[in-house]
């Protein structure tokens, strides 16, 4: 049947999909002196002259810490039925290692009732990216006792939340941590050392593992631990050979060092061989892998734009080499024949390409990689430059454009056979977008700098109409 003749696309989701919105606690909480919290690596980097736009940092934030009642009131008040967010580890546990305070706990236990109070469900994420400084003084995820503390850390959480909540994630986007934090500097604690960026990936993978063990030994058997990682799409600029290997090394660098441990129990021997002359991978030690492969009750994927590369010969990277921010140190440690491009297209404020297509992609993927595993998107969403009108509204028309297009494509793969569960736009809501500060806004509810007024943009009651309904509006192109 050709497209035409299709009769119009089914936009009804499954009944039990979860329509979220997600956050982290460095990019929203503020309050980083309360409670005994102490520094993490993102409040000294931030501090740090020159490191983020404006020198904006994560002090105040968005003062979620103190205004979560009425967070989670605006939730409810617009249909969402999930919502993630992560915790604070130096608020729970302030020097990484040791008891935990309870008053720290306590804040995420009130989270926690006030949104199961509200008929939404929470996910938590364990780490999103801010380790207590005094970790990263003893060396950071480049050393392997940092994993053994992150399993302590999940223990806590474990214990102190694992009665009412039922979805874990352990690590958000490790791949960040690891090479944005170590590799091209362009994120806390700022290191640019390649080989640092491998072990870092490393004692994240095994973070992951021990922590999931942690968080089993402690909670109720039907409860979920996941990762959510930020799988690239990568495309070959062409079909020549030389782009297909670049495509196939980042490839590699971006995705399997990841999955390859965490699904299938071992590192590709394409990554082992490529960064051979970087690295002997000495670090990982015997019953690692093991370690690391944990049967996942489910997958994150948290999904922007896709990747667009080529064999250098000569040409110069274009944005795109990173995503989260410009730096003259590579994120892709042994990969310096491999050129980045933009994709071609709209571009978001972040100068991201919008491309639902490559959410499909991504999503169909996994199915393959890891047949039979639930999946949710606990992540996508997109910055533009919003503003609050004359009437005091905030009208984000592409905002919805790009929801609608990837909403669709989530569709897509559910009727191609996907079992994807749950969907959480990232952002809840404005806020500290790391390395650019307040600069890019990511939220469906604008925040006003200014006063931390909510408005929430015409995003907001689209999206939430959407999770009333379980549909999607009209037919969207994909
Ligand atoms: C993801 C991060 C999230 C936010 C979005 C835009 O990589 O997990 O905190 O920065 O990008």
């Amino acid at each position: 049947m050709s497209e035409s003749a299709q009769p119009a696309t089914p936009v009804a989701f499954p009944p039990a999909f979860l329509w979220g919105a997600a956050t982290s606690a460095y990019q929203i909480e503020g309050a980083v002196r309360k409670g005994g919290r102490t520094p993490s690596i993102w409040d000294t980097f931030s501090h740090t002259p020159g490191k983020t736009a404006d020198g904006d940092h994560g002090d105040i934030a968005v003062d979620h810490y103190h205004r979560y009642r009425e967070d989670v009131a605006l939730m409810a008040e617009l249909g969402l039925t999930a919502y993630r967010f992560s915790v604070s580890w130096s608020r729970v546990q302030p020097t990484g290692r040791g008891p935990a305070v309870q008053v720290g706990l306590d804040f995420y236990r009130r989270l926690v009732d006030e949104l199961l109070a509200k008929g939404i469900k929470p996910a938590v994420t364990l780490y999103h990216w801010d380790l207590p400084q005094e970790l990263e003084d003893a060396g950071g995820w480049p050393e392997r006792d940092t994993a053994y503390r992150f399993a302590e850390y999940a223990q806590i959480v474990g214990e102190a939340l694992g009665d009412r909540v039922e979805q874990w994630i352990t690590l958000n986007e490790p791949w960040c941590s690891a090479f944005l934090g170590y590799g091209s500097g362009v994120h806390a604690p700022g290191r640019t050392d390649p080989v640092a960026a491998l072990r870092a990936a490393h004692h994240l993978n095994l973070a992951h593992g021990l922590g999931t063990a942690a968080l089993r030994s402690v909670m109720p058997p039907l409860n979920q631990v996941a990762v959510s990682l930020n799988s690239s799409v990568i495309r070959p600029i062409s079909q020549r050979p030389a782009d297909l290997a670049a495509a196939r090394q980042i490839d590699d660098l971006a995705n399997g060092i990841f999955h390859g441990p965490l699904l299938h129990g071992a590192y590709p021997a394409t990554l082992l061989a490529a960064t051979s002359t970087v690295t002997d991978w000495s670090y990982v030690l015997d019953g690692d892998l093991r370690a690391i492969q944990q049967p996942l009750d489910a997958l994150g994927l948290n999904y922007y734009t896709p990747t667009l590369v080529s064999a250098a010969d000569g040409v110069p990277d274009g944005p795109g080499a990173d995503g989260h921010g410009a730096s003259s140190f590579s994120p892709w440690p042994g990969a310096d024949d491999v050129a980045f491009h933009q994709t071609p297209g709209e571009r978001t404020e972040m100068g991201w390409t919008v491309d639902p297509t490559g959410l499909h992609e991504l999503i169909m993927r996994y199915v393959q990689e890891a047949p039979g595993l639930p999946l949710y998107i606990t992540e996508n969403g997109a910055a533009y430059e919003d503003k609050v009108d004359a009437d005091g509204r905030v009208h984000d028309p592409e905002r919805i454009t790009y929801l609608h297009g990837h909403l669709a494509a989530v569709h897509r793969a559910i009727t191609d056979g996907a079992d994807v569960r749950g969907y959480y736009l990232w952002s809840l809501m404005d806020n500290f977008e790391w390395a650019y500060g307040y600069a890019k806004r990511f939220g469906m509810v604008h925040v006003d700098y200014g006063t931390l007024e909510r408005t929430p943009k015409s995003s907001a009651h689209w999206y939430g109409e959407v999770a009333r309904t379980g549909a999607l509006p009209g037919v969207p192109t994909v």
